[in-house]
């Protein structure tokens, strides 16, 4: 049977893409190793999906090109993705500005990207083992027993991040194949492991500003057994490069670490040195305490010279842990890189090269930080090559 699309890939992009397709009339079937749709949506967001962020720019993106994203967003917004939540009357709700999750659970999303599909006449193959596809006339996906013919695929797999859920990098080996290049591919959003991690202050949470470079984020970290975690250590760890800037976290953001604490020194001359950082969480200034100054060390604040005030200030609002690397994809929420947008049109998300070849969603170089953007992609750039293949 040959169809005029096949989408290799049942995810958040490619379910828009074969449900946009299909409603202009072509004839598409969804091809996808999984017995069960859409996975990661149904895990997202703890379960409630977050399926968009309202001010969605291309500034919110991590790619080798940093425009290569705003045609997409723009030709489909946030805003025309709410209206088709709205049609299918699920109850959402706004977060932190601007993040919308379902009220009730991701699986309406899964439900209501189905039954879109339903209505254009998209046909599904499941648990399918696409081995090599090809071109001649027409593209052909083998399959285990079988293939599947098709005037145009668009590579919908996504990334590598949660093998666990069948994540492969099937799109990348197939635009390779193809000719097109890789941004080499490494975990984004993922929690970050130090190389002398202090376990007593596993789950020790509180609001830090993570810099890396110029980038910096403003939120919550936690401590974990091996490392760091928490939404601005996510939201870093996608800017991280092995040998380059290093992580600089500020655990007392928005204060003049140095004034506030030498300021404590003068109003509370007879308090102990962990009274310095009462800001902080209890088991975490007794670590930096004693980091600083020994765990014997006994002595009023008056007795301490500024200098060593001054020292802990720079310690507390300059950080800089040592990282052994990453939790890797087992853990990440996304992969950054991916197939490199030199060879992709922004407006269609076809190959330059390879008429018929389309590619969307994480499996392309574009990566969006937490908070709902990384689905506004997939559901733009599956848009998009859903009008265009
Ligand atoms: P996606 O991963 O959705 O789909 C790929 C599909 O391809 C899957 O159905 C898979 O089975 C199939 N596939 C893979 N390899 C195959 C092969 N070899 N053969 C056949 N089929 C194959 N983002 C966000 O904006 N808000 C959020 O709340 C969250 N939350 C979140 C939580 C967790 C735990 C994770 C891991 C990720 C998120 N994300 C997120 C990120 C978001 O889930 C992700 O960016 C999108 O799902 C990407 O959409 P794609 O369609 O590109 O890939």
């Amino acid at each position: 049977m040959i169809f005029d699309i096949a989408v290799l890939g049942g995810g958040a992009a490619g379910l828009m893409a074969a449900a946009t397709a299909g409603a202009r009339g072509a004839r598409v079937i969804v091809l996808d190793h999984a017995a069960e749709i859409g996975r990661k949506i149904l895990i997202s967001g703890g379960g409630r999906c977050n399926f968009t962020h309202l001010d969605t720019r291309p500034e919110n993106f991590l790619s080798e090109n940093r425009h290569f994203a705003r045609s997409a967003l723009a030709r489909y917004t946030p805003r025309n993705f709410l209206a088709m939540v709205e049609r299918h009357r699920i109850a959402w709700h706004e977060k932190t500005p601007g993040q919308l999750f379902c009220d009730n659970s991701a699986r309406q999303i899964v439900e209501m990207l189905l039954s879109e599909c339903k209505a254009a006449g998209v046909e599904f193959h499941l648990n399918a083992n696409i081995g090599d596809v090809s071109k001649g006339d027409t593209f052909r996906v083998a399959l285990d027993h079988d293939e599947v013919r098709a005037s145009r695929i668009i590579l919908a797999t996504g990334g590598l991040a949660i093998p666990k859920l069948g994540a492969t990098d099937l799109s990348l080996r197939i635009a390779k194949r193809f000719g097109l290049d890789i941004v080499p591919p490494t975990p984004a959003l993922v929690p970050l492991t130090l190389a002398a991690p202090n376990v007593d202050l596993a789950g020790v949470a509180l609001p830090v500003s993570a810099r890396i470079g110029k980038r910096s984020f403003s939120d919550a970290m936690v401590f974990t057994h091996r490392g760091l975690s928490g939404p601005a250590i996510l939201q870093i760890s996608s800017y991280r490069r092995d040998d380059a800037e290093p992580l600089e976290l500020d655990l007392l953001p928005g204060t003049d670490a140095e004034a506030t604490l030498l300021d404590i020194k003068r109003q509370r001359p007879r308090a102990e040195p962990s009274a310095l950082l009462a800001a902080l969480p209890q088991r975490l200034a007794r670590a930096l305490v004693d980091t600083a100054w020994g765990r014997d060390m006994r002595c009023d604040l008056v007795n301490l010279p500024d200098r060593q005030i001054k020292a802990l200030a720079t310690r507390v609002a300059r950080w800089r842990p040592t990282l052994s690397g990453t939790e890797g994809y087992a853990k990440a929420e996304v992969m950054r890189g991916g197939i490199d947008t030199r060879h992709l049109s922004s407006q269609t998300m076809s190959a330059r090269h390879v008429p018929g070849l389309f590619a969307i969603g994480e499996a392309v170089d574009v990566t969006g930080w937490l908070g709902g953007y990384n689905f506004q992609w997939a559901w733009s750039s599956g848009y998009v090559a859903g009008i265009s293949a």
